[in-house]
């Protein structure tokens, strides 16, 4: 499994808690940054996160930005993108189950890296649990029209 990671400058520090929690997994992850001080534009890290998804080139991602909802607003404008915002664990759970997520957000001002690292396992933990729930996927993709989930 591949897992591509990104944040803007409100998540700098909750993205290397994930990162060095993935490392600690011994799972293959690529950090696409920021590497800010400054302010930067959550969509220019977000999207391209995204669209490496969405490509193939990764499994799985991780944003994070002040709120993770500017995160996570860019990343399911990408075809093919299922990207919740979560906060908690029975979220991340449930949303690997029904929703198939392939891509999380999170909010390094709304949660503790404590609560962030269960949040990951818990997502990276779960199955799809497909049938009713893969018919429901499908109306989402038809509707982008992208029908090769
Ligand atoms: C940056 O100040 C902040 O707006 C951003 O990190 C994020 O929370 C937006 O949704």
């Amino acid at each position: 499994m591949r897992i591509v990671l990104s944040s803007d400058h409100g998540g700098v520090n909750l993205r290397r808690e994930i990162s060095q929690l993935l490392t600690d997994m011994n799972i293959e992850h690529v950090d696409m940054g920021c590497n800010c001080e400054g302010s930067v534009d959550y969509p220019d890290y977000g999207i391209p996160a995204a669209e490496k998804v969405a490509s193939g080139e990764f499994d799985l991602g991780i944003l994070i930005c002040g709120t993770g909802i500017g995160m996570s607003i860019s990343a399911n404008k990408v075809k093919g993108i299922r990207c919740a915002l979560v906060h908690d664990v029975f979220s991340a759970k449930m949303t690997k189950a029904h929703n198939d997520a392939n891509m999380i957000a999170m909010g390094e001002r709304v949660i503790g890296p404590g609560l962030a690292v269960e949040i990951v396992k818990a997502w990276l933990g779960s199955e799809f649990e497909g049938g009713r729930h893969a018919n429901r996927i499908g109306k989402i993709a038809e509707y982008e029209g992208k029908s090769n989930l």
